[in-house]
């Protein structure tokens, strides 16, 4: 029925059961997917179609019941976009830094309750979200999880969560774990794992999608054999070999490594003190458990817990982000890219990607030698 091979999918399970993650549904409960796109969109029709069957059962209907997705901006916005191909409605709602760029509880509240959302019955999460690149806080997911379950859409119809695992291992262990604790309590999700980030491998489509949930389970044979009636015995044969091969000590040093290039690259930017503001971040480098630090009274995070292989940095008022490629020779992605139709105000953004250049010492002293290079070279220009 297109679900993959049994081995395969247990490696995906006891990746996730390291981080609390428990209980899939044995048999129909999980499948291979395709990388998180993939998973995702297969997860919001399992989601659409479990729902339809609660509320609606095999009565003859003219129209498939319709929910819609709630999607958290900034995001990684494909997976806002991509519901339209499939007929389902996405609603944004633009979070902010004070929240650490992750759903307000009590905001999440008003929004549902609201008469006109009573069909936002999907809700996509990601316990470390792309472009910011951070853990949430486990109180703060606790308490949205809270919201979560005690709401009551369209006829009583409860939430389902959409949990997007794409960098699940990258970043503080301990805090990983306390939110895979946390998030398991939640049954009425579907977690998918793309090994796309995890494994290094974006090209390399393989993942996994599963849920705890009996109601969703039942109904993964009829989603998985309409969309891919088998996976592909080359990436699963790749992805077993990796699994097989690649401890999980491995896996940490590549995670080490790309957080050590984010330590690197706010060394770098903060060589440009007249475009980047680098304020939220600590640059002390010291090792610590704390989720936040309280520096001159305000709550910040601290460097150490970046996770995945972003940062999401401020820009000074007055620059436009348009212009940082020509200005420091850096390419940077605008913070317009991670919004759905919000044009958001305030402070602006950008994200960096790393992972692909490496960043010795001597790498890092020459870039910040060019970056200083380049404000000479384009100081005279005016900007406005
Ligand atoms: C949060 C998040 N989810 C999903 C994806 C897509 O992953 P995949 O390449 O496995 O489809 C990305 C890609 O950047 C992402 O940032």
């Amino acid at each position: 029925l297109g679900t993959g091979w049994r081995g395969l999918i247990n490696h995906h399970i006891e990746y996730l059961n390291s981080f609390n993650l428990t209980g899939y549904v044995p048999e129909n409960g999980s499948f291979v997917s395709y990388g998180a796109t993939d998973g995702i969109t297969r997860a919001y029709m399992l989601a659409r179609y479990t729902l339809h069957q609660e509320l609606y059962g095999n009565k003859p209907r003219k129209y498939e019941y319709s929910p819609k997705i709630l999607f958290p901006t900034p995001g990684f916005t494909i997976l806002g976009k991509l519901p339209r191909e499939l007929g389902i409605q996405t609603v944004e709602m633009v979070t902010d830094k004070k929240d650490n760029f992750f759903y307000n509880p009590q905001k999440l509240k008003e929004f549902l309750e609201k008469e006109e959302n009573q069909d936002v019955l999907i809700v996509d999460l990601s316990i470390i979200n792309n472009p910011v690149s951070t853990i949430v806080p486990p109180e703060q997911l606790k308490q949205v999880l809270e919201v979560l379950e005690n709401h009551r859409g369209r006829n009583g119809a409860k939430v389902i969560v959409i949990n997007d695992c794409a960098y699940l291992g990258m970043g503080n262990q301990k805090q990983l774990k306390r939110n895979g604790e946390i998030m398991n309590s939640f049954k009425r999700r579907i977690d998918v794992l793309p090994m796309t980030k995890i494994f290094g491998r974006p090209s390399f489509r393989g993942g996994f999608v599963g849920t705890p949930d009996e109601a969703l389970a039942t109904h993964i044979p009829a989603i998985t054999k309409l969309t891919s009636p088998s996976v592909s015995y080359a990436m699963m044969a790749e992805a077993m070999a990796i699994w097989d091969f690649v401890k999980f000590e491995d896996q940490l040093s590549f995670f080490d490594m790309l957080h050590h290039r984010q330590k690197k690259l706010l060394e770098i930017l903060s060589v440009r003190p007249d475009i980047f503001n680098l304020d939220e971040y600590i640059l002390s480098g010291e090792e610590d458990d704390q989720e936040m630090k309280e520096v001159n009274g305000e709550q910040r995070k601290s460097e150490d817990e970046l996770a995945a292989f972003y940062l999401y940095v401020q820009v000074q008022d007055g620059i436009d982000p348009l212009d940082i490629p020509y200005r420091t020779r850096c390419y940077v992605n605008n913070e317009d890219t991670f919004y759905l139709n919000s044009k958001r105000k305030g402070p602006k953004y950008v994200r960096f990607a790393l992972g692909v250049e490496s960043l010795s010492d001597a790498k890092v002293e020459k870039i910040k030698k060019e970056l200083i290079h380049w404000k000479k070279v384009t100081d005279f220009v005016n900007f406005t």
